[in-house]
Formats: C-alpha cells, sequence, structure tokens
C-alpha cells in the first residue's frame, strides 16, 4: 500500500463520519489542546479508530480529530499529536496532516509546547513561528516522492506564511497581547537538551526549541498548505534557568498560557472565517 492510499482511506473514513468540510486545520500541541472543547456542534473521531492514524502515547495529547465552528470558522482540530520520538516513522508523524489536506484544509495552524533561547522570552510568552531549523535527522519526504502530494524538492523559503503572519500580529495588537516572534529549532527528543547543545542552537539562529512541528509543516507545505505557527513558551531552555527541565513543568506552563493561547488563535480563526 503507497502512503497516498493510506492517507485517502484515513480520510475516505473521516469523510462518511463528518459532513462539515472546514478549510482550516488547527494542530494542537502539549498542553494546548483544551481549545478543541470550544468548537460548537462538534464532531469527533479518535485516531485509534481512523485506519492507519495512530494514537498519541503523551501526556497531555488527547488523539483525536474534532470538526465544528470555532469562533465562527468551520476548522478542523488535530487534538493531540503524535511525535517521532513516540517511536513512530515520520510517515505516521505527518500522516494526520496529510489527511486534513486531503479532507481540504489549505490552512493549518501548527501550535506546540517549546523552550525559549531567546534572553528576551519567559514561559508563558507567546511566539509566532517565523521560519524553522531541521534537526530531527530525518525529513518525512524521504523516499519515493508521489507527485499527487506536491514535488521532489518543495521550496521552503516561506514556510509559515507571511500575510497569515501579518495577520496573527494584526489581532495580537487589537487582543493587546504580547506576540514573540523567531525561529523554531526542531529536535526529535525525547531527552530535553544539553546546555551545550542549546548553547549552540542560539549560534544557530534559534529562538525556540521543541520536538514537533518541523515535520508536520514540511509535509503541510508540500502540499501547498499554507502554515501559521505558533508556539508557546513553556520554560527556559537548558542551562538557562536554574531548575531541571520537566514535562510538568511544561504543561504547568500551557495552563497559565491557555487562556491568552485561546484568545490569539481564537481571533485568528475568526479572521480566516471573514476571508472565505
Ligand atoms: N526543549 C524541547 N522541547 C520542549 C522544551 C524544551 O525546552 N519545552 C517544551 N518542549
Amino acid at each position: 500500500m503507497t502512503e497516498r492510499e493510506r492517507v485517502r482511506s484515513a480520510a475516505a473514513y473521516v469523510a462518511e463520519r463528518v459532513a462539515l468540510r472546514p478549510k482550516v486545520g488547527l494542530v494542537l500541541g502539549s498542553g494546548l489542546g483544551q481549545l478543541a472543547d470550544r468548537i460548537e456542534d462538534a464532531v469527533a473521531v479518535s485516531y485509534a479508530d481512523i485506519p492507519h492514524l495512530q494514537a498519541s502515547t503523551v501526556q497531555g495529547h488527547r488523539g483525536r480529530l474534532v470538526a465544528g465552528r470555532l469562533n465562527g470558522t468551520a476548522v478542523w482540530a488535530m487534538q493531540g499529536r503524535v511525535h517521532y520520538y513516540e517511536g513512530y516513522t515520520m510517515a505516521d508523524v505527518v500522516r494526520p496532516v496529510r489527511v486534513l489536506g486531503e479532507l481540504g484544509v489549505t490552512t493549518l495552524i501548527v501550535t506546540n509546547a517549546a523552550g525559549g533561547l531567546n534572553p528576551g522570552f519567559q514561559p508563558g510568552d507567546l511566539m509566532l513561528i517565523s521560519d524553522h531549523i531541521n534537526f530531527f535527522g530525518a525529513n518525512p519526504l524521504i523516499g519515493p516522492n508521489d507527485d499527487a502530494f506536491g514535488p521532489r524538492f518543495p521550496d521552503m523559503t516561506n514556510a509559515y506564511d507571511p500575510e497569515l503572519r501579518a495577520l496573527a500580529k494584526a489581532v495580537a495588537e487589537e487582543a493587546g497581547l504580547v506576540l514573540r516572534e523567531g525561529v523554531y529549532l526542531g529536535v526529535s527528543g525525547p531527552s530535553y537538551e544539553t546546555p551545550a547543545e542549546i548553547r549552540a542552537f542560539r549560534i544557530l539562529g534559534a529562538d525556540a526549541v521543541g520536538m514537533s512541528t518541523v515535520p508536520e509543516v514540511i509535509a503541510a507545505r508540500h502540499m501547498g498548505v499554507r502554515v501559521l505557527g505558533i508556539s508557546c513558551i513553556t520554560n527556559l531552555a537548558a542551562g538557562l534557568q536554574p531548575e531541571p527541565l520537566s514535562h510538568e513543568e511544561v504543561m504547568e506552563t500551557t495552563v497559565r498560557a491557555a487562556g491568552n493561547f485561546a484568545r490569539l488563535v481564537l481571533g485568528i480563526v475568526a479572521r480566516l472565517g471573514q476571508q472565505g
């Protein structure tokens, strides 16, 4: 079975159960999945029930697709994602995003929890992703290219859509929210970084570091889906704070930032709905 056949069979399963055809997709990162509970007239399908999709094994990730209206706009939300460090293949990691693309999503808002490297960042800050650095040592497009998804060598110059970034900044300003901006460096994890790695990543130009997003964004861009990325800075990266890093700290900060995160995303989603 080809990857395209897997994606089509998963999308067909979902399409049979959900009538709505949202153009906006939302990937909700660690601890940020609660936003999906604000979706009205929600219809949910568990990854575990969808052919070829995998359930997330990580605390803070629910593992289902939810369709409905968020602040007036039809959306698909991925409530939880699977990560490369869970042992899944890159194809597994990006399959839900490809399924959303197959279902007609043309704009993807990708969110995550990340460690802050930029000395101006505080835990609880929200950061618009301006660009990324792929440090996974892998790429979801390795292997035979399926031209039905996209080209062999997709351009990544504007991986994070400039118009969507301008829209996010306008929404933040109107809402009086502080929105940082910077480069997200993606690593496989699951160990957190060493202080030496963080110093190296800073020299490379990273403002935030995390264990997701990069594969999904590559797959989305491959399919021509435009992308907006938002990181919730949950901690200062290794060596920049006195305490050791922990998933508990990450989860606690997402709870603290949830209000601002929701205001930002709800505002962006409403504007996207007006664009039609
Ligand atoms: N490093 C990697 N991933 C993360 C971090 C971090 O400091 N915080 C949240 N996700």
